[in-house]
């Protein structure tokens, strides 16, 4: 008999719903996110004895206040697991609102052979139907199978690549959706490789973080918050324009303003399906992910421009 290698999965631990507790098993809603450790979510789960599991407790948030130094503090943990040969996978637990920025951010900037696998969930632990213990062992699974390789979401049985998720949804449990679709099921376990998704840009963690902001497309848009917020030093701009790319005559005029002055811009749509199909007349440049993703990538394009720019001839 040959000994089969058990699964080797990193577990790292950010807080959110999965981690939270209310006061009575039937509230889902006005509970406390972040309450339990990540050996405590493991703990939840006898199935997770079948691999040979590590936690580490990166951060403890309720991921509305996600912030710049917690990605980066998860992009060096994540980047020197990746080069630990005895490792199969990672997974991250995370809180849902905004899972789909971090995991933008990881797939932009991670070279990685192996599954980096977010997943959280949408009903505290204290739940009577809690969904995140299922969510737990779904992640680890999908991080254990070398096909999954790459930057994956794993929630409610579906794998999503981490550049094309959405939250879609404040409370249902199937609250994520990509444009793309899903490229796997837990289940069925098909994967397919993340499409239209460009080389890592580099990441450098000592680089400042820029100020970029989102600026919507609406009835009656003018130009003066576009203005305001280029005197105040923005140095990128999201722009969530209406259907299918288009921006009102004032806010074009503001953005080119903008422009001119070295402010970097992209558009998306604001619709809350699909994405910008071909090039608006404006030919402002396009994106076809969510407004808080494209802030992400606007994000490390300024820090990559800057690396690039300070790094010696
Ligand atoms: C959070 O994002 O941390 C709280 C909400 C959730 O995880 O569903």
């Amino acid at each position: 008999m040959y000994d089969v290698p058990r699964t080797a999965v990193l577990i790292l631990g950010t807080g959110g719903t999965i981690a939270g507790v209310a006061e009575s098993p039937d509230q889902h809603t006005g509970y406390r996110a972040a309450a339990l450790s990540v050996e405590q979510l493991v703990a939840a789960v006898p199935a997770l004895k079948d691999y040979d599991l590590e936690t580490r407790q990166v951060a403890q948030v309720d991921s509305k206040d996600m912030s710049f130094a917690i990605w980066t503090e998860l992009h060096r943990e994540i980047s020197a697991a990746l080069k630990d040969g005895q490792l199969d996978g990672i997974v991250v637990t995370h809180g849902t609102d905004t899972l789909e920025e971090t995991a933008y951010f990881l797939a932009r900037t991670l070279m990685t052979a192996k599954p980096v696998v977010l997943t959280a969930a949408m009903r505290p632990a204290s739940a009577l139907s809690a969904d995140g213990p299922q969510n737990l062992l779904d992640a680890v699974r999908v991080a254990a199978d070398p096909l999954a390789a790459g930057v994956r979401v794993c929630v409610h049985g579906e794998v999503f690549p981490g550049h094309a998720v959405r939250k879609r949804h404040p409370y249902a449990l199937n609250a994520f959706t990509s444009s793309r679709a899903a490229n796997a099921t837990v289940e069925v376990g098909f994967y397919t490789t993340p499409a239209g998704l460009p080389e890592p840009l580099r990441f450098d963690p000592d680089l400042p973080w820029p100020w970029v902001e989102i600026v919507g497309n609406h009835a009656g848009q003018d130009a003066r918050t576009v203005d305001a917020l280029v005197s105040a030093g923005v140095r990128g701009l999201v722009l969530a324009a209406t259907g299918n790319g288009t921006l009102s005559e004032a806010l074009l005029d503001a953005v080119r303003r903008a422009q001119r002055s070295g402010v970097e811009v992209v558009v998306v749509s604001r619709c809350a399906e699909g994405h910008i199909v071909g090039q608006p007349d404006h030919g402002l440049p396009v994106l076809g992910v969510t407004a808080v993703q494209a802030r992400v990538e606007l994000l490390l394009l300024i820090r990559w421009k800057a690396s690039i720019a300070r790094a010696p001839a």
